[in-house]
Formats: C-alpha cells, structure tokens, sequence
C-alpha cells in the first residue's frame, strides 16, 4: 500500500544526498544575507526543512533555527541531528509562528510540492508576516526544462552505502509531476522491508513566483541557474530566487 509523502523515503533521504550541495547551497544563503539583507539576522524560518541538512549547517553558522515541516518522519530525523532546532509540524501554506525572523529559506523543491497557487500565495504571504523588513527570503524552484528533460519518464535506482535501495520512477503531464518511489530498506536480519509512496510536484512559471514575490512587498534581487549565482540559461534545472521584504 502507497504511504504518505515523505515517509518510507524519510529513512534513505540522508544517506542518498549529496553532502557537497548542501555546502554549496550554505554558501549560497551566506551570500545572500551578507549582500542583501538590510538587517543583522539572529534567526533564520526554514520552510519545508526536511530532515534539517540545511537548517543543521545554518545552526552550526550561530543562527537560531526555527524549521517547519508537515511529514513527522522528517522532522524526527532532524530531531535527531540536534536538540538546537525548533521542530513545528505545520504545512508552509499555512503556519503560525511565536515570533519573527530576519530571514527565510526554502530548499531542494520544497515550493513545487505546493499544489496549487493559492497555497504559494499563501505560503509567500504568511513568509512576509513573519519576516522582517529588510530580511531575504532565498529559495528554488524546478524548471521545465528539469521535469521534461531531466526526470521526464524516466526511472532512476540507487543504493545506500548499508544497502538499502529506492527505486524512483517518474511521470510527468505539464503541469504535475508524479514521483513513484518503492524503497527496499535491508533489515538487521538481512531480510528487506519494502515501502512505497507517490510525492506530487508542480511547475510554477518563474514569472509567476516573482509577480506573487512583488505583490506581497518583496522585491526580486536575483534568480539564478545555480548556487554559484549563475544566470539562467533554457537548460538551467532549477532557479535559485534571492528576495528582499521591503515593507
Ligand atoms: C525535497 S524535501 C527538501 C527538504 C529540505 N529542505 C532539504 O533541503 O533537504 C521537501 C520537504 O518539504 C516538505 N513539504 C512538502 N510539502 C510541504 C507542505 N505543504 N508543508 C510543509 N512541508 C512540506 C516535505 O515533508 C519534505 O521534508
């Protein structure tokens, strides 16, 4: 039987990342702040943090995290990673916070798991209730040109250095994009557990993000190609948005 998002894939999602983007991406928000935020940032909202590969580094960098997340499996991870980091189990599209931060991020296609635009509109504007002026908000999101060219209807499988296996069969109708994910997770008894789960994506026009940004009091610094602030080419996968809370 077909799982939840994000939960038989929670267990295998560390072991398969690629440890050196996330210190590219770290880079990337450093730069960011440092360049563009009108103010000092003491706490950083980490939309969608996952199991908190990004929100750790960040911790590790003197900010106060505070992570949101709707899958629990996720968020035990990051639990587990440090005790440091404010956990809340809340959708992004719609969250309450006991405080503001001076800058957000959102990492590795979190915003192309909202399915429609109402909750980007929603999630952008309760992002800009919480933020304060002057604080960036950086994030990405996936382009056409990865969903047709790069993830297409093609079917991916890895292997964990323990031995565990995810099969990653893709499906895409523009504007959704269908991931079927059947994890093999190698007990201590050498026998393998088998899970499944299906994550839905969307396309989201980068003209349609950044009209949402300016209508709700952000300004676009940036969008780039790639976390070494690159332009966008057609080819480009993925476009890293940098955007100011001016009001
Ligand atoms: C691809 S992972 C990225 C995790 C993390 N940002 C990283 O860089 O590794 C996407 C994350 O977004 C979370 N997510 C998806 N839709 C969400 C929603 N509506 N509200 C909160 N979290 C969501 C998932 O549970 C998952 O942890």
């Amino acid at each position: 039987m077909s799982m939840g998002a994000f939960t038989s894939l929670s267990g295998i999602y560390d072991p398969l990342s690629d440890k050196s983007y996330y210190d590219q991406y770290l880079k990337f928000i450093l730069k960011a702040i440092e360049d563009y935020s009108k103010i000092p940032v003491s706490d950083i909202l980490d939309l969608g943090c996952g199991t908190g590969s990004l929100s750790v580094l960040l911790e590790n960098e003197g900010y106060g995290m505070v992570c949101v997340d709707n899958s629990v499996e996720m968020l035990s991870i990051a639990r587990e990673r440090s005790e440091g980091l404010l956990l809340i189990n809340q959708s992004i599209a719609d969250f309450e916070l006991f405080g503001t931060v001076q800058a957000a991020i959102s990492t590795l296609d979190t915003f192309n798991y909202l399915l429609s635009k109402r909750d980007v509109e929603r999630c952008i504007k309760l992002t800009r209730n919480y933020l304060e002026a002057g604080g960036v908000f950086v994030f990405d999101v996936n382009t056409k040109y990865r969903y047709e060219h790069c993830y297409g209807e093609r079917c991916f499988v890895y292997e964990t250095d323990g031995g565990d296996t995810l099969i990653w069969e893709n499906e895409y109708k523009e504007p959704i994009h269908s991931l079927i994910l059947t994890t093999f997770k190698k007990r201590s008894d050498g026998a393998f557990e088998k899970g499944s789960e299906i994550q839905t994506q969307r396309l989201y026009p980068i003209e349609l993000i950044k009209d949402i940004l300016e209508r709700n009091g952000f300004s676009v610094l940036g969008i780039f190609g790639g976390t070494d602030r690159s332009e966008m080419t057609e080819m480009s996968e993925k476009a890293y948005f940098v955007a100011r809370k001016e009001i």
